[in-house]
């Protein structure tokens, strides 16, 4: 934790971390919004790259290509100022980076030092005015080590792909294996990189969310955030 006095909670600077479709977007955008903060949701940048690259048939290990693409891409705010949107060269692509390609093929270009590097300083820039909660995998750990607050969101493999399974409306057992075969590949992939592999900071609260309602785990998440206001006092 940081040695910052904030003044005003809405100071604050989040890092909220935990694997795929721990509902690190959803929650931690809900909780942004009650508290008034921005939330920025940092996989989006990772999912637009590898849009990008895949529309353009760079493959991961060609950084040469690869690394530029970063610059292409941008986090659009909305009216409320959560940065929940992404764009490419203009082009509102938030809905192409959660298509199922994308899912497949990201955790294989974000484990690329070069292209994570390119990403620092602009997430760093994003989070340097306070009241904000980030979200991604190396939030607290790597982004913002002195972050007020540090919390890793977890669920076990199979909720999180019962989760991913109703948001895509998927009904058949076949589709439903298969989601869950591709989260244990990216958590393989997402943990095992060399640079910045998700992990739990060592001074991270941990909220498991197995079993818990979305509002229990926003409520856990409010909580972990006015815990770590009052040590940062
Ligand atoms: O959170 P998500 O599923 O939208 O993330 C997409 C991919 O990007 C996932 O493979 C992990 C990677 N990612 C990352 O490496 N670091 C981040 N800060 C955010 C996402």
């Amino acid at each position: 934790m940081s040695n910052a006095q904030p003044t005003d909670p809405k100071e604050l600077v989040v890092a909220l971390d935990g694997p795929s479709s721990s509902g690190k977007s959803t929650v931690g955008a809900e909780a942004a919004r009650r508290l008034g903060y921005r939330f920025c949701d940092t996989g989006l940048l990772y999912r637009a790259v590898a849009w990008l690259a895949l529309e353009r048939g760079v493959s991961p290990d060609d950084t040469a290509h690869l690394v530029p693409l970063a610059a292409e891409v941008a986090l659009v705010a909305d009216a409320r100022g959560r940065l929940s949107h992404v764009s490419v060269a203009g082009r509102d692509v938030t809905t192409e980076v959660r298509a199922a390609a994308v899912d497949r093929a990201v955790s294989d270009y974000a484990r690329v030092a070069e292209l994570r590097a390119a990403m620092v300083t602009r997430q760093r820039t994003l989070a340097a005015d306070g009241g904000i909660i980030m979200a991604g995998r190396d939030i607290g750990t790597v982004i913002l080590p002195d972050a007020d607050v540090k919390i890793y969101l977890n669920a076990s493999a199979e909720e999180r792909a019962r989760r991913r399974a109703a948001e895509r409306q998927a009904t058949d057992e076949i589709e439903a294996g298969r989601i869950l075969e591709d989260l244990r590949r990216r958590d393989a992939i997402d943990s095992s990189r060399e640079t910045a592999p998700l992990r739990t900071a060592a001074d991270a609260a941990v909220i498991d969310t197995d079993g818990c309602t979305f509002e229990e785990t926003v409520a856990a998440v409010l909580a972990a955030i006015a815990a770590g206001a009052t040590v940062g006092r």
